[in-house]
């Protein structure tokens, strides 16, 4: 039975993450509530994948606190630019995710054929995951993640070098998630999907957050010339 105990919110308190002498996320404090779409912007190297593996728990923070309302690691999932996929069929990719979570045989098979219809990969589920096309493989690991029912989703640049239809095909996915209730935390490039998805900006350069809050605002009226650059398109080195 779920847990309705919501494990949101997220409170990261001065985290910082140092590499040897590198200091390569500094002093983040920020708070992840229920409800909205929160994108990560910045320039390659921000640290925005960095923000998101600490905020999963796939890194620890040399500095600071990061809190969530409730302890319950399996409330949360993580899709990857590159994603990693099992070699087995796509069907058995997501079946064997809740076969982890302790999901009954028959539920698996239920749960998994109704999200791959849901993606559109239903007439794929006995292929190999490894031939699907680029675009495929996001969807399948995007369909997973739900699978798993998660309260938080990361996503890390889940569009990037996707077409338009399949950049469309996912932002779908991801709204419909939204609108589940699931919390979106994800970074892109994209700065059109930024504006189409987000409804709060956090703003990384070098390490720092230099801006955070509603997408209007950042967009209308950024706060830092930083930010004011990259909104421009400038080269941010
Ligand atoms: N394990 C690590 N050890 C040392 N340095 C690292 C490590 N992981 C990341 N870095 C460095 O930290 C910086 C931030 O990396 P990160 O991958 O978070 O950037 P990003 O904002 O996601 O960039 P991109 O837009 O290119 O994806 C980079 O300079 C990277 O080289
Ligand atoms: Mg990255």
């Amino acid at each position: 039975m779920r847990d309705f105990t919501s494990i949101l919110p997220l409170q990261l308190e001065a985290v910082s993450y140092r590499a040897g002498d590198c200091c390569l996320l500094d002093r983040i404090s920020v708070q992840f509530r229920a409800g909205s779409r929160s994108l990560i912007l910045g320039p390659n190297g921000a640290g925005k994948s960095l923000l998101l593996r600490l905020c999963h728990g796939l890194l620890q923070p040399s500095d600071g606190v990061l809190s969530w309302a409730v302890d319950r690691p399996h409330a949360q999932a993580m899709v990857f630019q590159n994603p990693v996929l099992l070699r087995r069929s796509v069907r058995a990719n997501v079946t064997y995710a809740l076969a982890l979570r302790g999901m009954s045989w028959r539920m698996r098979q239920r749960r998994a054929d109704r999200v791959l219809e849901e993606a559109g990969l239903a007439p794929r589920a006995r292929q190999p995951a490894a031939i699907l096309s680029a675009g495929e493989k996001q969807k399948l690991a995007l369909a997973r993640a739900w699978a798993l029912r998660p309260e938080v989703l990361f996503l890390d640049e889940p569009t990037a070098n996707l077409d338009p239809g399949a950049t469309k095909a996912i932002e779908q996915t991801i709204n419909a998630m939204h609108a589940a209730g699931v919390k979106i935390i994800m970074t892109t490039h994209d700065m059109g999907q930024a504006r189409r998805l987000a409804d709060e900006i956090l703003f990384l350069h070098r390490g720092r957050l230099c801006e955070s809050g509603p997408a209007a605002t950042f967009f209308a009226q950024p706060e830092t010339r930083e930010a004011a650059a990259f909104l421009r398109g400038e080269l941010l080195v």
